[in-house]
């Protein structure tokens, strides 16, 4: 097994006894990659995304079997703590994100607890980058959602970890905002950076992604680089993926 990238090696996940959230899932996610993921609601996505850190098994309770390596070292075996340098993560809900008075403090919470430098330098790019510089001194809560999904992004930007998870960050983004976003995240990748993002838009998935993950109902109905999957029709439509429209 490669050192480096994220392997997930035959696991399955249940929340509660007589439930499975996720079942056999294989796959690697290289160094490098622009990994798409997406499939209906209550697919398992968003577990999905807690494997890669190490929450699951680390801090969410439930039934893990198998395996899950960041840079070949597996995530039962240190606490989420080691990973959180490495994997940077924007859940799917900002409010479980935010807690501090302001949108500063939120993000020098993260840079301190990761030991980091340069914070005021990394706060105002990293701000500036996502357009909430003129916030830094609000309120999080005062934010909308979009705005607050704006700030959890500059936090984990201002972390710069190597690999970016993402939980359809899209979600509550206006369409230019969104196409900011990515071209955020093309950028980051093209630096090396490794992005994982949940998307429901396939058209962006299309335009950006490198390879794609497409889950049904806790397991992996498709995987590889992202044409090729893209190419499945029918598998796409079995899975209740809308099919991307094509780049001219
Ligand atoms: N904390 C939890 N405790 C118990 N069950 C959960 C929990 N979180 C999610 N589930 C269940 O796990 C399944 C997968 O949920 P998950 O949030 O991973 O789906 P998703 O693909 O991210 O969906 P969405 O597109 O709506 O975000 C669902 O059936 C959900 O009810
Ligand atoms: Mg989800």
């Amino acid at each position: 097994m490669s050192k480096k990238g994220i392997d997930i090696d035959s696991v399955s996940f249940s929340y509660r006894k007589g439930e499975q959230q996720l079942a056999g899932i294989t796959t690697k996610i290289s160094q490098g990659s622009f990994c798409g993921v997406t499939g209906k609601n209550g697919s398992g996505k968003s577990t999905f995304t807690l494997l890669l850190n190490g929450l699951i098994p680390q801090q969410i309770k439930g039934d893990f079997k198998g395996d899950a390596y960041v840079d070949g070292i597996n995530t039962r075996s240190k606490p989420v703590a080691h990973f959180a340098r490495s994997v940077g993560m924007v859940f799917q809900n900002p409010d479980f994100m935010l807690f501090n008075l302001t949108v500063k403090e939120e993000l020098e919470f993260g840079l301190h607890n990761l030991h980091l430098d340069k914070i005021n330098k990394r706060i105002s790019n990293a701000l500036e980058m996502v357009g909430m510089a003129k916030y830094e001194k609000s309120d999080p809560q005062t934010l909308s959602l979009g705005q607050k999904q704006k700030i959890c992004l500059a936090c984990v930007l201002a972390q710069d970890p190597e690999y970016i998870v993402l939980d359809e960050p899209t979600a509550m983004l206006d369409y230019t905002s969104s196409l900011h976003l990515y071209k955020i995240l093309h950028q980051l990748n093209k630096k090396g950076k490794t992005i994982i993002i949940v998307e429901h838009d396939t058209d962006f998935l299309l335009q950006y992604a490198s390879h794609m993950i497409i889950l049904a109902a806790g397991k992996i109905s498709l995987q590889g680089k992202a044409q090729a999957v893209f190419s499945k029709t029918l598998l796409l439509r079995q899975s209740g993926v809308k099919i991307p429209r094509p780049t001219v």
